[in-house]
């Protein structure tokens, strides 16, 4: 969304027709929210604008086909490294020598996953965050095979699409995760011990330390199995560190199929 509304040409990939018309419905309930802003007194060329970025996208279930006539790749797949592998190995033999494959994992290494293509110079980071048309942070990683020119073009295109790109080694959680999954964590801790409510403590950090969400909000908004791939891939990385100890009860609801927002119910329930 935010790639097409800047004028760039974008092919949307994924699993299934079905999924690619909710989540174009969803690009265009999103622009209309950032129209209604924008062109606030100018209703026709709010018009105008969503129907000029929903031209700059089409949609495609077979990535491979669509690959040779990409620049850039950006991979927003399940957290799985295998699986993510898999799929990058396969577009690195039909994509051209010059395109840019960048993933946009929350917390697994982008040098493991460069490893599974032949162009490590031409692979990177680029960390987007929910929700995407409003939060204007980009984290840009390099790893050590990362060629500055291709890191300098992720920059680029983070600035492109408006964002405001801050580069980060190949460390997990990056800056923002690093710091943001812990914090979660330990407030669901907090409510695991029966110190506190879970409404009790997302008011708290709202009202408390200016959070915009508390952290059962952002849990479900991110998606309770995402959170808990983050978790779980850093505590085998790391068993020993207290941060990135497992929790029952988020594995509980991940468990029952509670996922936070998307599924209508995680920490709350959702109409
Ligand atoms: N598309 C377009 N516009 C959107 C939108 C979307 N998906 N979601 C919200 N907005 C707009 C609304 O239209 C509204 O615009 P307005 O100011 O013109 O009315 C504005 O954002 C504010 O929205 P709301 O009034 O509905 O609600 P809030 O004031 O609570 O703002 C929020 C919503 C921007 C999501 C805010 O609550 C927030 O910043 N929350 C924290 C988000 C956060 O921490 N994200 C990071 C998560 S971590 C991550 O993504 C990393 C991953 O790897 C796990």
């Amino acid at each position: 969304q935010v790639a097409a509304a800047s004028g760039h040409t974008v092919v949307l990939v994924d699993q299934s027709d079905e999924i690619l018309k909710k989540s174009t419905k969803g690009i265009e309930e999103s622009l209309k929210r950032v129209t209604k802003k924008k062109f606030a007194d100018k209703p026709e060329a709010g018009a105008e604008f969503i129907e000029k970025t929903l031209k700059n996208i089409t949609t495609s279930t077979d990535a491979v086909a669509v690959v040779h006539s990409t620049d850039l790749v950006i991979e927003a797949i399940v957290e799985n490294q295998e699986v993510k592998n898999e799929l990058f190995k396969r577009l690195d033999k039909f994509a051209p020598e010059h395109t840019i494959f960048a993933s946009n994992t929350s917390s697994l290494q982008i040098t493991g996953l460069a490893n599974s293509t032949t162009r490590q110079d031409r692979f990177g980071g680029l960390h987007f965050f929910n929700p995407v048309p409003m939060m204007k942070l980009v984290e840009v990683i390099k790893t050590p095979m990362t060629s500055q020119k291709t890191f300098e073009s992720l920059v680029d295109f983070s600035k492109a699409v408006g964002k405001s790109p801050v580069s980060c080694k190949d460390t997990p959680g990056f800056i923002v995760n690093r710091l943001l999954v812990p914090y979660m964590m330990e407030a669901v801790r907090l409510f695991e011990r029966g110190d506190a409510s879970k409404e009790d403590i997302d008011v708290a950090m709202k009202l408390g330390a200016g959070y915009p969400m508390g952290p059962f909000e952002l849990l479900d908004y991110v998606g309770l199995d995402t959170s808990k791939y983050i978790i779980d891939g850093w505590h085998s990385l790391e068993p020993n560190n207290p941060l990135f100890a497992p929790s029952p009860l988020l594995n509980k609801l991940v468990e029952e199929k509670k996922l936070g927002k998307k599924t209508g119910e995680g920490f709350y329930k959702y109409k």
